[in-house]
């Protein structure tokens, strides 16, 4: 039996606990929640994942051979309705953590492209995505390199990007608090999500 209620998976890409991504994601989460979505947070973090070493065993199959947390995080991305990526920028990127599962989702990719296997397990058929970011400078181009690589990653996880929230000026740990409107737009963002 499929559960009527959408399921949110949100990825949490800092490796500082409880900064600024984290509470954007937090809200996002709760907005979701509140329009009727199950939700699922997961830490990067805390997560062992190996980078992709491109040794194409998963060309075959688009099954990874490396065995690691990424072996059931496959599956969570694949069957979430909706996705959520809160992280900041590292050098003009995604931090290592979040870059590795992402390039070990090349077995997805071999899957969607080359297979011509549905890679969404969800029950919803169309899936949505957000992008929730902090960096410490306020210039125009700072996020752009990142929003190239989730754009690339949604689009392999057949997720639309549906939207983004980018905060630039934030290089103290909660300075996202100080922020005029950032944890409510967040929190209505996780609501949209869900609502469409
Ligand atoms: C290794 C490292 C690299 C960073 N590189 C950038 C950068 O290229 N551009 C930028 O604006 N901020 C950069 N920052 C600042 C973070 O993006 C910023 O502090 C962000 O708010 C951290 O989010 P968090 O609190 O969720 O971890 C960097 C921080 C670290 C630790």
């Amino acid at each position: 039996m499929t559960n009527p209620k959408p399921l949110v998976l949100g990825i949490a890409g800092s490796p500082r606990c409880g900064g600024n991504t984290d509470l954007l994601l937090e809200q996002a989460l709760s907005g979701a929640d509140g329009a009727g979505a199950r939700t699922r947070r997961i830490n990067s973090r805390e997560l062992k994942i190996a980078p992709c070493c491109h040794c194409d065993k998963c060309l075959p199959e688009g099954i990874c051979a490396t065995e690691d947390d990424m072996q059931w995080l496959y599956r969570e991305l694949r069957r979430a309705d909706h996705l959520i990526l809160s992280s900041p920028i590292f050098f003009m990127g995604l931090p290592a953590q979040v870059k590795a599962m992402i390039d070990r989702c090349q077995a997805l990719w071999v899957m969607k492209y080359l297979l011509k296997v549905p890679v969404a397990l969800a029950s919803q058929s169309k899936r949505r995505g957000l992008f929730l970011s902090a960096a410490g400078n306020n210039r125009p181009n700072t996020f752009q390199p990142a929003i190239a690589t989730v754009k690339a990653w949604f689009a392999t996880l057949d997720v639309d990007y549906s939207a983004e929230l980018l905060f630039g000026g934030m290089d103290g740990r909660e300075a996202i608090t100080a922020h005029p409107t950032a944890l409510r737009d967040a929190f209505l963002a996780g609501g949209k999500l869900v609502r469409g």
